[in-house]
């Protein structure tokens, strides 16, 4: 019916395809020592660009992912959706912004699930507290905040995790003034509103894919339970003596602001509402679980307040987690892995922790369970808990091993894994670890595709977004480093730069190559192009494919 795949006859079916996805490799058209892609040694990557028709680039940022502007940089979430579906899918900072810019956000289900609390009790509000616009944004915590107070909200209180990551370091700064002064105005027309508890994000709260429960320990602490290391009265004061110990936004110690009499100001009680104001869906799922399982089993919450609780999201689509929200989330349906299962084709999928959920969750369309469990074997290696700047080969090695033996077993039609490197490597803003990041995962590629060529096979090499592929803050004009006080400013956020493509293999006709017909290329051009790969006409409801 619906889903039924017809044979292309161009590419034999029954070959294994690989599908590889180099996380945060971007083509950056700057090739200066800041880019570590560039100035890694990859012998590998540098032949599959020079086979003709064989090597393209396409746009992973902006409209082309379904962001907002094409000031948006990619992310792992919308670069992962949009190979996973073919689909442009208008993601979740776009949803936002359209219900607080026709305030449908504050007419809809789940502001009216929350608003009982506003008159007699407090409103707790958790977000990333930056611009960064991969997990959240400025401007939409704002709009939320003086939405909130405009509805009566008595007492607000911020629960705020410092970024670092998706903007430069020591922003964080700049970021908690800002904040400071909009609760400011708050209290001159008569809300109770502050900043309750804080720290990094790397450091509290937003873990993902369960990698380490204890970083969502450090956050329910301080912003449930009132509980942290480290006390303050002035928030700005909080984020600039925290950096005084660690200067490193995404790395701060918790905190808690305290009142003249050192209680915490902004503790959670029964009764109260809680917002989670993060759009994407990785790194709220475990804090979710927190605050809405009655049944917790992963760390002693002490005590468990029974709140008002919503995401701005949903963030789990199979989980139903949260069940309230204030905006539904991107619908997103008719992936590849729901096509593969349904005509009985096999996939493996692999990582390590800190990508496992991008090569299944968000590949599937932010779903955390299997389409059939009897179809689809998901690997998780786990990642170490460690800066990875000091261990920038990460588990490439084992993702390869794994690789090679999925595609040695002659079980699968799609092997598909996804090396972190580049990107968490790239997040720590070390040139040189990344480098040799870019190097190392350069050499695992290199085995994945002599197996691809033993067995006959295919193979589609891209990535998710750029990167390890600029290292450096530059200026808008010349585009020279920034510099402060002579120092150069490391950019440890995500690039603008488009993702390459690479399609090879024996299994693949000399006759197959890239359509340079099709008009400005995205992420979701790749879908349609893996599916050919393997044999099959591509779904028309997907973009076109690449061949
Ligand atoms: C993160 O969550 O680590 C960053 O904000 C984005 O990185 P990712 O999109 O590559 O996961
Ligand atoms: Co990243």
């Amino acid at each position: 019916g619906d889903f039924a795949l017809t044979e292309s006859g161009v590419v034999p079916t029954k070959k294994p395809v690989l599908v590889c996805v180099l996380d945060g490799w971007g083509v950056n058209p700057i090739t200066d020592e800041w880019n570590a892609v560039h100035c890694a040694e990859t012998p590998t990557y540098d032949a599959l660009t020079k086979v003709e028709g064989r090597f393209t680039t396409v746009a992973a940022h902006g409209p082309a992912v379904g962001l907002p502007t094409w000031d948006d940089m990619g992310n792992s979430e919308v670069g992962h959706n949009a190979l996973g579906s073919g689909q442009l899918i208008a993601q979740g900072a776009r949803l936002v912004d359209g219900a607080l810019a026709d305030k449908s956000i504050f007419t809809e289900e789940g502001w009216n699930y929350i608003k009982p609390a506003f008159a007699s009790n407090t409103v707790h509000l958790i977000a990333l507290l930056s611009s960064g616009g991969v997990h959240s944004r400025f401007d939409q915590i704002e709009g939320i905040m003086r939405g909130a107070a405009k509805d009566g909200a008595k007492k607000i209180r911020m629960h705020v995790l410092l970024d670092g990551r998706d903007v430069p370091d020591g922003s964080s700064i700049q970021y908690m003034t800002d904040l400071e002064k909009v609760l400011s105005e708050l209290r001159a027309a008569g809300c109770d509103a502050q900043v309750a508890s804080g720290g990094g994000r790397m450091h509290m709260t937003m873990d993902r894919y369960e990698a380490d429960w204890a970083m969502v320990k450090r956050g329910w602490d301080a912003h449930a339970l009132g509980e942290a290391p480290h006390k303050f009265k002035d928030p700005v004061e909080a984020v600039k003596s925290l950096r005084e110990i660690k200067p490193n936004d995404q790395y701060l110690e918790a905190f808690v602001i305290v009142d003249d009499s050192g209680s915490p100001v902004g503790a959670i009680n029964d009764g109260d509402a809680v917002a989670l104001l993060n759009f994407r869906a990785d790194r709220m799922v475990e804090i979710s679980k927190a605050f809405e399982y009655e049944d917790f089993k992963e760390f002693d919450r002490k005590r468990w307040p029974k709140t008002l609780f919503v995401g701005i999201m949903q963030y789990d689509g199979d989980l139903k987690l949260p069940a309230k929200y204030l905006v539904p989330p991107p619908s997103i349906v008719k992936t590849i892995g729901e096509y593969m299962a349904k005509n009985g084709l096999k996939t493996f999928a692999c990582s390590e922790t800190q990508k496992f959920g991008h090569v299944t969750f968000f590949w599937n369309g932010n779903r955390s369970g299997y389409f059939d469990e009897a179809l689809e074997t998901y690997l998780e290696i786990p990642s170490d808990n460690v800066p990875f700047n000091e261990a920038p080969l990460m588990k490439a090695a084992e993702i390869t091993a794994a690789g090679v033996e999925a595609l040695k077993s002659a079980k699968y039609d799609q092997v598909r894994v996804n090396f972190a490197n580049p990107d968490m490597v790239g997040h720590t803003g070390n040139m040189e670890a990344t480098t040799e990041a870019c190097t190392f995962v350069d050499q695992c590629l290199k085995k994945l595709l002599d197996t691809v060529e033993e067995l006959g096979g295919v193979f589609l090499v891209t990535a998710d977004h750029g990167n390890a592929d600029d290292m450096v803050q530059r200026n808008k004009k010349d585009k020279k480093p920034v510099t402060i006080d002579g120092v150069i400013q490391a950019l440890t956020s995500h690039t603008l730069a488009p993702v390459p493509v690479m399609i090879g293999g024996p299994g693949l006709p000399a006759s197959v190559k890239f359509n340079t017909a099709v008009e400005k290329p995205g992420l979701s051009n790749v879908t349609g192009t893996i599916m050919n790969l393997m044999g099959y006409n591509s779904p028309s409801c997907w973009e076109p494919s690449l061949i």
